[in-house]
């Protein structure tokens, strides 16, 4: 954050300044710290902002997170502390995001989209970016009206480099979040089923998703309001490039949306700008490629696990090559770049020679089809295990693409003889998977239904022998990262 008085504050914000006698506001007092909306994440100088959640409503925080050192709160409604008061609290945040975008022209700004893969994509992209200069990027899945201004507010005067995550629940949600920090750079990874029943189906998920890139300002001209010479009234270049995954058609359909540049990658489409070649999987399932670029190719070996990391890593090296980062940078980055969110293909081996995939972050259901096959990748000489929660959101399709699922795993491990020995569904909403995984007579496997993971955890114990893998997945509410660390807890008895 750059410095800013509370009356800057006020002033960007629409609020006004209140305090009382036992708590002064000074107009001057400077903000200069992180602004965060959980009080015990304040820091000495930050903006606290009070919002209320379905448990607990910042405002009775207040005190306590100016006690912690912070200089005064954003609220709604007067409270025991120096404050700021505005109408709404998330309104004056993208507002304090936008003033800071603003007065830091030299930000290059890039915003990633997708149904899968955001967080994967931003992290490989953040660590190649930031060869480039000062960068900052969310922490974990900071990706909406909340997490999105609070990320844009870290950025300061050596920023250079904004590599930003955006989610949508609905049309307009993305194009909210570019009003907030105008991308020049614009990722779209896929447009997938996830949320998909908030959406009402993948043409109106495309639809959000392509917001994006219709945010981005035009190739080489001026951008949208802007003036001449290729800068924005702000002074913020135009030259917008949309990078867009050409194996997914509804995604290479956006470049119709946009007068952005496009650059293209993809591991199927050969006229694709960013490639991968002679995609190998390692015995734990990290990709080798050959990185075919524009400028050349160069060899890339990902710490990641999973075949679906590869479009990820395309599109960031596409990104970080718009950014101007070399093939050699671009090639290394890649092979040096850690998983740096939790629970995504997190892959562990236990000294008993169980290996554990904990990929519980989130599910829907093409990141479980990829999880999947990397269970059969992982599994292809042994036993194979599946612990699947449900995939929330996906409305009235919920129990086909169960079903769907289960069907798809049984398949998988039929057609490629590496054995899904145990199909274990956690929870009733996630039963239709076992009906699924049932219409594959030639799968010999198990289907059981557990009530809960502890059941899990029971069922897999009496099963569990050295070389096995077990993948556990399931959507955020399922919280089937517990089993996972069970699981692993077991290795040290
Ligand atoms: N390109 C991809 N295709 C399919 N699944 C993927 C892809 N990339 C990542 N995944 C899987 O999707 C899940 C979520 O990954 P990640 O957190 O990167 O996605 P996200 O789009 O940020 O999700 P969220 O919407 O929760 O923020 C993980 O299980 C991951 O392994
Ligand atoms: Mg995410």
């Amino acid at each position: 954050m750059i410095p800013l008085s509370l009356a800057q504050i006020a002033q960007i914000t629409g609020g006004r300044l209140h305090g009382d006698a036992a708590h002064p506001v000074d107009a001057g007092a400077l903000v200069s710290g992180e602004v965060v909306i959980d009080s015990r994440r304040v820091s000495v100088g930050g903006l606290f902002a009070a919002v209320a959640g379905q448990r607990s409503d910042g405002h009775d925080f207040a005190a306590a997170a100016v006690a912690a050192g912070a200089t005064a709160v954003l609220a709604t409604r007067p409270v025991p502390a120096p404050s700021v008061l505005v109408a709404d609290v998330l309104d004056a945040l993208a507002a304090l995001a936008r003033f800071l975008v603003d007065a830091l022209p030299a930000v290059r700004v890039a915003g990633i989209t997708g149904s899968s893969g955001k967080t994967s994509t931003k992290d490989l992209a953040a660590q190649l970016v930031e060869r480039l200069g000062p960068t900052i990027a969310p922490v974990g899945s900071y990706n909406n009206e909340f997490g999105h201004p609070l990320t844009v507010l870290r950025a300061d005067a050596s920023t250079r480099y904004l590599v930003l995550e955006l989610s949508a629940r609905g049309v307009g949600h993305i194009a909210q979040l570019c009003r907030i920090a105008p991308p020049r750079y614009g990722v779209v990874l896929n447009v997938g089923h996830a949320h998909a029943g908030e959406f009402g189906g993948l043409d109106q998920v495309a639809r959000a998703k392509g917001e994006l890139v219709e945010a981005l300002p035009a190739a080489g001209g001026t951008a949208a309001g802007g003036t001449a010479a290729g800068g924005t009234a702000a002074g913020r270049p135009a030259g917008g490039v949309a990078i867009l995954n050409a194996d997914d058609p509804r995604v290479l359909a956006m470049a119709a949306r946009t007068q952005a540049r496009i650059v293209t990658f993809g591991v199927q489409d050969p006229d694709a700008s960013v490639r991968a070649a002679d995609v190998r999987l390692d015995d734990l399932g990290r990709p080798s490629f050959t990185l075919l670029t524009p400028k050349g190719s160069a060899p890339v070996t990902l710490r990641l696990h999973g075949a679906h990391n590869v479009p990820n890593a395309l599109a960031a090296a596409a990104l970080a090559g718009e950014l101007g980062l070399g093939l050699a940078g671009i090639a290394d980055g890649l092979s040096t770049a850690v998983a740096r969110s939790r629970w995504r293909m997190e892959v562990h081996r236990r000294a008993d020679g169980v290996t554990v995939i904990n990929d519980a972050y989130n599910a829907n259901p093409e990141s479980v089809r990829a999880a999947i096959d990397a269970l059969a990748h992982l599994a292809r000489d042994g036993r194979g295990f599946a612990v699947l929660g449900h995939m929330a959101e996906l409305g009235d399709i919920s129990r086909t693409s169960h079903e769907d699922i289960g069907e798809f795993a049984a398949r998988v491990s039929a057609s490629s003889g590496s054995g899904l020995a145990g199909l274990i569904a956690v929870g009733e909403e996630a039963a239709p998977l076992l009906a699924g995984a049932r219409r594959v007579r030639s799968w010999p496997g198990e289907a059981l239904a557990v009530p809960d993971g502890e059941a899990a955890l029971d069922v897999l114990a009496n099963r569990l022998k050295p070389g096995d893998v077990v993948l556990v997945k399931a959507s955020r509410a399922a919280g089937l990262e517990s089993v996972a660390a069970d699981l692993l807890r077991e290795a040290d008895r």
